[in-house]
Formats: structure tokens, sequence, C-alpha cells
């Protein structure tokens, strides 16, 4: 029988502060009717499906699910203080095209069908910076494979990082996977936020080691 181990954390802690009480009733009530059934096939309509890993405090989601009422947004985040957050504003703006798996985007993943999604995005994920933790980064050969295994020809994927190190790490990666072409048409493309960028709450803090890098790819 072939063992299969779950991946290792690429994320930090899981629960922060007490949830406020109006999010934790959130958490009861809305959470339980946007969350994916990842034990059977993800129910994927005729509309454009995308999705963003590690949506943090979901300011992105919403907004870009209220922009495109057309499409369906699915996130993923283990951070319950930051479900609980997105789950504010998707409340507060009356959102019924989104849906959530509290936890790890590498179990969605998994439970999506061959070119299931027309974009993704991979908005700072956590850097790792320390040599002994990159392991733990999220873009790993195998989840670029995956990643490229559920976008549909033509998808795209929007990853943007801090960090100096894993953006070129996460582009060695990229540009070896057949799956994804740099999507860069100007040589200094990945220094300008893409005109559909919405700032992110991590963006703003400015944790890294350089300004924000743009990296779009297109699956082939
Ligand atoms: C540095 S924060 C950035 C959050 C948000 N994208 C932003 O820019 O404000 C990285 C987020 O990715 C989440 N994360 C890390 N690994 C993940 C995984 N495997 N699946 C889903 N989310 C993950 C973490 O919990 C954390 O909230």
């Amino acid at each position: 029988m072939t063992e299969t181990r779950p991946p290792l954390r690429s994320y930090g802690r899981v629960k922060g502060r007490p949830v406020k009480p109006r999010q934790a009733g959130l958490l009861e009530t809305l959470l339980p009717r946007l969350a994916l059934d990842l034990g059977r096939p993800i129910d994927l309509d005729e509309r454009e499906t995308w999705l963003e890993i590690g949506f943090g405090g979901g300011e992105h989601l919403a907004e870009q699910a209220a922009r495109h009422p057309d499409v369906r947004l699915l996130g993923a985040e283990p951070f319950v203080n930051g479900v609980a957050s997105a789950l504010r504003h998707i409340d507060e703006r009356g959102l019924t095209n989104v849906g959530v798996h509290a936890g790890d985007a590498r179990a969605l993943l998994a439970a999506l069908p061959d070119g299931a999604l027309s974009r993704m995005f991979v908005l700072f994920p956590d850097p790792w910076p320390k040599t002994r933790h990159q392991k733990r980064r999220l873009m790993q050969a195998d989840t670029v494979a995956e990643l490229g295994r559920v976008l549909r020809p033509g998808g795209r994927l929007r990853f943007a990082t801090d960090w100096r190190d894993y953006a070129a790490w996460t582009l060695e990666r990229m540009l070896v996977a057949p799956a994804f072409r740099w999507a860069a048409e100007a040589a200094d493309d990945w220094r300008t936020p893409p005109a559909d960028h919405v700032t992110t709450r991590y963006e703003t803090k400015r944790l890294g080691d350089t300004p924000p890098i743009w990296l779009d790819f297109e699956r082939a």
C-alpha cells in the first residue's frame, strides 16, 4: 500500500487573537454555507472559476468577487482569523459568488478536476526566508505541477512577493514547468502592480526585503 503523507506546513499559526463575536457568529452561520465539500467532486457550473490561495483577511478575494459577479471565486486559507475577516467582507458586501476552503489549498487543488480554473492568485505567500525553512514554501515543483493541472489552457496565475529570493525561487520553478509561460510583456513588468490588482493587507506592511515583485504566468 502506498502511504500518502500530508505536505509540510506552508503556513504559520492557524489561530491568532480571539475572533470578535460577530465574526465568530459568521464562522458558525455563513461558513457552512460557503464551505467547499472536498469529499465529493467540486460542483463546477458554467461560470468561470478563479482561486485565491492564502487570501489572508480576504480583502482581495472580496473585491475581485464584487468586481466580477459572473465569476465564481474560490479561496483557501487555514488561518481562522483570516477566514473570519473574509466572511465579514463577504457578508457586508452581500457577495453570493464566493466559495471557501478553511484549510490548506493543496487539499482543494487535489479535489479539483483538470482545467477547472481560469485564474489563480498567490499573493504574498509566507516567504520562509531562512534556508532551512524553504522546504515549507508553497511554490514547490509538485505544487507548481498541480497548479498547472487545474488551470485551463490560456488561464492565468498571478504570483506576488516582497522577498527577492522567493521571487527568484518561484521563477526558477515556473520557467521549467512545461505548463506555464511567463506572461511578461515589458522588461520591467515585474516592478509594476498589474492594473487589476487589489492591494492586500500584508502587502501594505512592507515586511519583505524588496518592493513587491509581480509575476504573471499563462497556462500553455
Ligand atoms: C503572508 S500571508 C499573506 C496573506 C494575503 N495574501 C495578503 O497578501 O494579505 C500568507 C497567507 O497564506 C496562507 N497560507 C500559507 N500556506 C497556505 C496553504 N497551503 N493553503 C492556503 N493558504 C496558505 C497563510 O495562512 C497566510 O494567511
